[in-house]
């Protein structure tokens, strides 16, 4: 069995997501914004923060492969692209986490090219210190050092997605090859 340790508590997770809400629901200032979430992980994170703001809203989703080997020069593959035109609208791209910042970066350079207004970035949680890529989040709810974490919609291997708290893998070392 995996070993979990609770870091960030439900009802700490709570709190934060409505703070970074009313945060951008005053940046926003009564502009329309389109969020598109990426799947799988942002679809709790997601749904926590559109509840909580205070603007008109449209949602979206996109899907993308993961990297494999050295792929900083590669291409992102789209599994399932957004189904909406973005073109002049204020897009907040959602996300679960931000680790080598591969992804985001990718992401945002493939949407901007629709033309929207404006697009920024929201994460639940952010891995600063494992960026290979320059990217800062627009909005980002935790800052969190280098471990593997899950719940609140992150995965193990597509495991532990429900949990309400954040809490960190230790794998178990039989586990291992
Ligand atoms: P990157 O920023 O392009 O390296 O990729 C970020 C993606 O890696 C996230 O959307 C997650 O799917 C995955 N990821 C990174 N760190 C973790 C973690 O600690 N737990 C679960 N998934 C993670
Ligand atoms: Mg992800």
């Amino acid at each position: 069995m995996d070993k979990l340790e609770v870091m960030i508590p439900e009802d700490q997770i709570v709190s934060r997501v409505k703070e970074v809400a009313a945060e951008i629901s005053r940046d926003y200032n009564g502009e329309p914004v389109t969020v598109i979430g990426v799947l799988t992980g942002a679809f709790i994170f997601c749904a926590d923060l559109v509840r909580n703001l205070d603007l008109p809203v449209k949602i979206d989703f996109v899907q993308v492969s993961s990297y494999v080997g050295d792929t900083s020069t590669g291409e992102l593959k789209i599994k399932k692209d957004i189904s909406s035109d973005i073109k002049g609208e204020n897009v907040l791209l959602v996300e679960d986490i931000i680790d080598t910042g591969r992804t985001l970066l990718k992401l945002r350079q493939m949407l901007s090219e629709r033309g929207p207004k404006s697009i920024k970035i929201c994460t639940a949680f952010d891995k600063p210190s494992r960026r290979v890529v320059e990217l800062v989040p627009d909005y980002n709810c935790f800052t969190i050092p280098d471990s593997f974490v899950v719940g609140y919609g992150l995965d193990y291997d597509g495991e532990y997605r429900q949990f309400k708290d954040v809490k960190i893998v230790r794998i178990d070392d039989e586990q291992q090859p």
